[in-house]
């Protein structure tokens, strides 16, 4: 069980401030979305959590365990996992392959590895897809796949970043469900994420970014009706819609 805490994380780029202030705690078993337009800052947030990019200001922590400095590989081995927008498998390598690449991050040996890969593809009801080259899958399955890719680490926090993009409704569906389960498990989430209908079945506590910084920070039913982010981000008619 982990407590992943952000305070005050700041980025600029050039004379550009990415993302300004930002500060949030995600708990084990809860899910925190993070929301907003286009360039707000959100992928920011993720490199920054995840030491692929260094913050000008603020800091990360993963129970009471520092991060600064830390590498992105280190920082995964404390259990600070995440996917990538742009999801990049090993093409060549089979399904299993790449997770097994995920799982060696703790294995001791390539045997125990496959296990635990093979585990997380079942769990992902993506079993019979192992032997299938990375390169060849639908974008639906290669989402998965970035999922049982970053599952194989074990991790104790993990961060989602636009997971369901590209998917179809069955798919956002199944995504739904198994992202729930993750936090049954006591996984902390956060989710970066477009799809509204998805970010209100899921979230416990939403944070809405805005040119780098939060406008709104609340329960989901809170947020959706804040004016201010109905007028940035979802629309008037969001909650008329709801969707
Ligand atoms: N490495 C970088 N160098 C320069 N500018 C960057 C870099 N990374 C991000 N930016 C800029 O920072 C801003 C925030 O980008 P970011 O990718 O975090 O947005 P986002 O909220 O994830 O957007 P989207 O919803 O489109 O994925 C954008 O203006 C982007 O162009
Ligand atoms: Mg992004």
């Amino acid at each position: 069980m982990a407590v992943l805490t952000a305070t005050g994380l700041t980025k600029r780029f050039g004379g550009l401030t990415a993302v300004k202030n930002v500060s949030f705690i995600a708990r084990p078993g809860e899910i925190l979305s993070i929301i907003g337009p286009n360039g707000a800052g959100k992928t920011t947030v993720f490199n920054l959590l995840t030491g692929f990019v260094r913050p000008d200001g603020g800091s990360v922590s993963l129970d009471n365990q520092d991060f600064r400095g830390m590498s992105p590989e280190s920082r995964c081995r404390a259990g600070l996992a995440r996917t990538f927008q742009i999801v990049q498998p090993f093409r060549g390598l089979s399904v299993l392959d790449n997770v097994v690449m995920g799982a060696m991050l703790r294995a001791r040996s390539i045997e125990m590895a496959r296990e635990i890969a093979r585990q997380v593809l079942s769990d992902l009801d993506m079993s019979a897809l192992c032997d299938v080259p990375a390169g060849q899958l639908p974008i639906g399955d290669r989402k998965r796949l970035e999922m049982a890719k970053v599952l194989a680490t074990s991790p104790r926090a993990l961060l989602l970043d636009e997971v369901m993009g590209g998917l179809i409704p069955i798919e956002v569906k199944r995504m739904i469900d198994f992202i729930r389960r993750l936090r049954e498990r006591g996984i902390a989430l956060v989710v970066i994420e477009h799809h509204m209908n998805a970010v209100m079945q899921l979230s416990d506590h939403i944070l809405v970014l805005q040119n780098g910084e939060p406008i709104a920070n609340g329960a989901p039913a809170e947020v959706t009706r804040d004016p201010v982010v109905l007028s940035a981000y979802l629309g008037a008619n969001f909650a008329l819609s709801g969707s």
